[in-house]
């Protein structure tokens, strides 16, 4: 009651929490939790047909939610998007097709889409609910991966990806927030076919100074706003996150996401073995191929890269990889030039022979024809 009296006296616009944190009751962590959980209840957030549990996370563009479908009796996730994205007509738009078309995709490696929806004005997405973590917790938490482990990761994630792209969607967003580990283990890949928003330079832009959505694993041509992105941009995101689980550290790093963007574009990476040096030399060209600059030296498919990823994982070397690295062909060109000299050399010394050879034969002939002639001069 005291609380209540001191918060009637003082003439100031306090809210109950700022108060009860002031006066000792509940701690500043605590009333971060209650707010979030003062979140469920907006009337915006209910929909029809499911039943809110609580809020299991928000990332920069949506706050997801645990709930029961009531039809089905069963617990779902679901993903509401923010007024700002809900009141843009074009990416509403997308954000239906390809809803749609991810719930159309049906792989054990991949978070289910169930649905598409509006009520109260919000749109949202129903998927499958995981029970888990997310790679990104391993890594912040410091839990590193073994290169084994990362690569049956890796390996779930380029399957899960080459069943979406054989199927005409690209996941544009492949980073290690959106990679879920059930508590059996299976990897699953999140939000696929959810709309990206179209600029992501804007996007990123607007993220400036905030702890989240930083471009760590975002493909050149992303970043320069290429409108004939193809699923090769999620190689390269794939590639960085692989990078990142191995390595314990982002490919670039820089204070501002314009100048994480920056390093994208133009900064050679730094091998991911002369960082961990316990690596493999086959785990770090495959990397160095996934996140190559110019999209067509990377792999050109999800099937070729789980070539080379299955190969490293069994202990032999990426072939694939070994056909792209373009700097091994052109030291052996040169290789190949010395060798040619010491091959001419060799010729010639071998035509010297012949020479010899022929000399002989020439010789060896006008002799027998003289011995001819001599025998019939002294016949005669
Ligand atoms: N299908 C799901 N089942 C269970 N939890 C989920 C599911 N999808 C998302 N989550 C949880 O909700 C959190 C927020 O997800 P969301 O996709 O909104 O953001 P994010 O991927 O973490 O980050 P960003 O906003 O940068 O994309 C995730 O980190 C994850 O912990
Ligand atoms: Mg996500």
């Amino acid at each position: 009651m005291d609380i209540m009296r001191n918060l009637a006296l003082q003439n100031n616009p306090k809210t109950l929490g700022e108060v009860l944190v002031e006066q000792g009751y509940i701690t500043k962590s605590q009333l971060a939790r209650l707010n979030s959980q003062v979140d469920d209840v907006r009337p915006s957030h209910r929909i029809p047909g499911f039943q809110m549990l609580e809020k299991i996370g928000s990332g920069a563009m949506a706050v997801v939610f645990k709930a029961k479908q009531l039809s089905l009796d069963r617990i779902v996730a679901v993903k509401v998007l923010p007024p700002r994205l809900s009141q843009n007509q074009e990416y509403v738009e997308r954000f239906y097709k390809e809803g749609k078309a991810a719930a159309k995709l049906n792989h054990n490696n991949i978070v289910q889409a169930i649905d598409v929806g509006e009520a109260n004005g919000t749109h949202y997405f129903v998927m499958e609910y995981v029970k888990g973590r997310t790679v990104y917790d391993d890594v912040n938490n410091g839990d590193g991966y073994t290169e084994n482990e990362a690569l049956d990761i890796i390996i779930q994630m380029a399957d899960a990806l080459a069943h979406a792209h054989e199927r005409g969607l690209m996941h544009r967003d492949v980073k290690p927030k959106n990679i879920m580990i059930t508590e059996d283990g299976v990897a699953k890949l999140a939000d696929m076919g959810l709309a990206r928003e179209a600029e992501d330079q804007d996007a990123a832009q607007s993220e400036q100074g905030r702890a989240y959505g930083t471009p760590y694993y975002i493909a050149p041509e992303q970043i320069r706003g290429e409108l004939d992105i193809d699923y090769r941009v999620d190689i390269y995101s794939l590639g960085a996150t692989l990078y990142h689980m191995l390595t314990g550290k982002v490919p670039f790093e820089a204070p501002t996401p314009s100048a994480v963007m920056h390093k994208h574009l133009k900064e050679p990476l730094v091998p991911p073995d002369h960082i961990n040096a316990a690596l493999s030399i086959g785990v770090s060209e495959v990397i160095e191929v996934m996140m190559a600059k110019k999209r067509e030296d990377r792999y050109e498919s999800c099937n070729i890269l789980m070539e080379d990823l299955k190969a490293i994982r069994a202990g032999d070397p990426p072939l694939q990889a070994h056909q792209k690295i373009d700097v091994e062909v052109l030291a052996n060109l040169e290789d190949g030039y010395e060798h040619d000299e010491e091959l001419e050399d060799v010729l010639g010394a071998g035509s010297s022979h012949l020479g010899w050879k022929m000399t002989a034969i020439v010789l060896g002939g006008l002799l027998m024809i003289a011995i001819l002639i001599i025998i019939m001069m002294s016949m005669k």
